[in-house]
């Protein structure tokens, strides 16, 4: 046996072995609130989470004030992601003098960072557990340990990166899923601290992939979100060499897969054989993510990019040509260290020459221990939030015109959620990835239902159904 199957194993022996003492100390009566903040890496190592608190007999609730245990999983990808958790907290230490019982878990990005991880461990002696983006496998055994005594119970080694692939998942919706099919990030641009969070770059095999997608189609998912820091480079280092391409038209033919979306690409790796199956494969969203950061050359050669704004636009050109109606979204980024006028009038070009039609826009955050946070170039705040504004006054009308294209048209919806807005009305999601209200009833959820749009604005379209 080799060493990787010996430890696979082992582990998933031991995983089992502490569910069980955890089901003995459970007695099924314990309450657990999970809150996860970041990306959708993040919301699916909840899923695994909450997939092995059920195992070991804790209820999830909704209610802090009930809850035996609450886990924060968190996310470092900007200052005030980390805020909003030490606030959290601040709330949760209170809650500790009203109930004696609480066990406080923190796990996610911010734990693979050793300043958070040191600063959390020395100003909240609230917090019992800690474990890594790697080690949701160990869950158990921590708690287990902090059951019996140990103070603070803790696991963020790097080393078990295949391990929490063989967890299952409390899947948030049975309708649509999400996938992983690589961990970590190899870029590293100068601004981000993923790379330090993740670790490097790993896929996983394509057959494990598929035999997971077949095992989700068959309990009734509709919709297949891939998930990976940098999708396009999917496939190195793999026995069984496949692109990503490859991939997506191996996922496209099992039956059943109605919808496949994936998050996210990187412009330098977008190949032709991608662009291409954006035309071929029926399954495949009319919807890309191509996060451009910024518009000036000399910013994301700063960045660490590896395109410039011509090689950008070259292959915006190219997606469009082949995929005239393809639905184009984008991260932006203003007040990276060094910025000026110039360059982030750059920025507002691209913008109005690419007309995205969503957008998810960002002030530059100073991550210790990235490249630019050492910069000394750092553009003041009252700058940043001038030039985020003027960026949004040029992306929401032409998300709007954008928008406007599909009045009196009818679309195919996802039904997802009863409408937070309206309860009246039932929410989804259409192939471009818009979001959708329309009249409905919950027996719309979780079904691919048409929709007549009749009014629009920059961020969504209300409609009503039709047969
Ligand atoms: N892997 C993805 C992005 C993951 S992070 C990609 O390369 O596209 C999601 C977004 O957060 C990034 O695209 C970027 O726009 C933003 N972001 C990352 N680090 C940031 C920072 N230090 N300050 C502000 N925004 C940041
Ligand atoms: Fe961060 Fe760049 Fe990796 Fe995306 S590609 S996760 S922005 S380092
Ligand atoms: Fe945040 Fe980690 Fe995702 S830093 S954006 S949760 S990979």
């Amino acid at each position: 046996m080799n060493s990787n199957i010996d430890l696979i194993k082992t582990s998933q022996d031991s995983v089992n072995e502490y569910i069980r003492k955890m089901e003995e100390i459970s007695e099924n009566s314990l309450k657990a609130k999970v809150i996860t903040h970041g990306c959708q890496m993040n919301e699916h190592d909840s899923e695994k989470i909450k997939w092995l608190l059920e195992k070991m007999g804790y209820k999830l609730i909704e209610d802090d004030n009930e809850a035996d245990l609450v886990i924060l999983n968190t996310c470092s990808v900007r200052h005030s992601a980390e805020d909003k958790v030490y606030g959290q907290l601040g709330s949760l230490k209170h809650l500790k003098t009203t109930n004696k019982n609480l066990k406080v878990a923190v796990c996610g990005c911010m734990m693979q960072r050793q300043a958070s991880r040191d600063y959390v461990i020395e100003k909240f002696e609230n917090v019992d557990i800690i474990f890594g983006t790697n080690n949701i496998w160990k869950l158990p055994e921590l708690l287990y340990k902090s059951y019996n005594g140990q103070k603070l119970s803790m696991d963020i080694q790097n080393k078990y990166l295949d391990l929490d692939n063989n967890l299952g998942a409390n899947r948030l919706y049975s309708y649509k899923s999400y996938v992983n099919i690589m961990y970590g990030c190899n870029n590293f641009c100068t601004f981000c601290i993923v790379p330090y969070t993740r670790g490097r770059e790993k896929s996983r095999e394509a057959d494990e992939i598929v035999d997971e997608i077949k095992s989700l189609i068959d309990k009734g998912s509709k919709e297949i979100t891939l998930l990976g820091q940098n999708v396009n480079s999917y496939g190195r280092g793999l026995e069984n060499k496949t692109s990503f391409a490859q991939l997506l038209y191996r996922i496209n033919d099992i039956k059943g897969v109605e919808r496949i979306r994936f998050m996210t690409s990187h412009p330098k790796d977008i190949s032709d054989e991608l662009i291409y199956a954006f035309r071929d494969l029926d399954h495949l969203c009319n919807f890309l993510h191509l996060p451009v950061q910024a518009g000036s050359s000399r910013i994301l050669k700063l960045m660490n990019r590896k395109y410039t704004k011509e090689d950008y636009l070259r292959k915006i050109d190219k997606i469009r040509q082949v995929n005239p109606d393809i639905a184009l979204s984008t991260d932006i980024m203003v007040g990276f260290p060094g910025e000026t006028e110039e360059d982030f009038e750059e920025t507002l070009d691209l913008v109005k020459r690419v007309e995205y039609d969503t957008s998810f826009t960002f002030l530059y955050s100073m991550r210790s221990g990235t490249p630019a946070a050492k910069s000394l170039n750092q553009v003041p705040d009252k700058i940043k939030h001038e030039r985020f504004q003027k960026l949004l006054d040029i992306l929401y009308p032409i998300q709007y015109e954008k928008n406007k294209k599909f009045i009196n048209k009818t679309v195919k919806v996802l039904g997802e959620d009863i409408s937070k807005k309206d309860s009246r009305k039932i929410s989804g999601r259409n192939d471009e990835f818009k979001l959708v209200n329309f009249n409905g009833s919950a027996e719309d959820i979780g079904k691919i239902v048409n929709v007549k749009i009749t009014s629009v604005n920059s961020f969504a379209m209300e409609g009503v159904k039709v047969e």
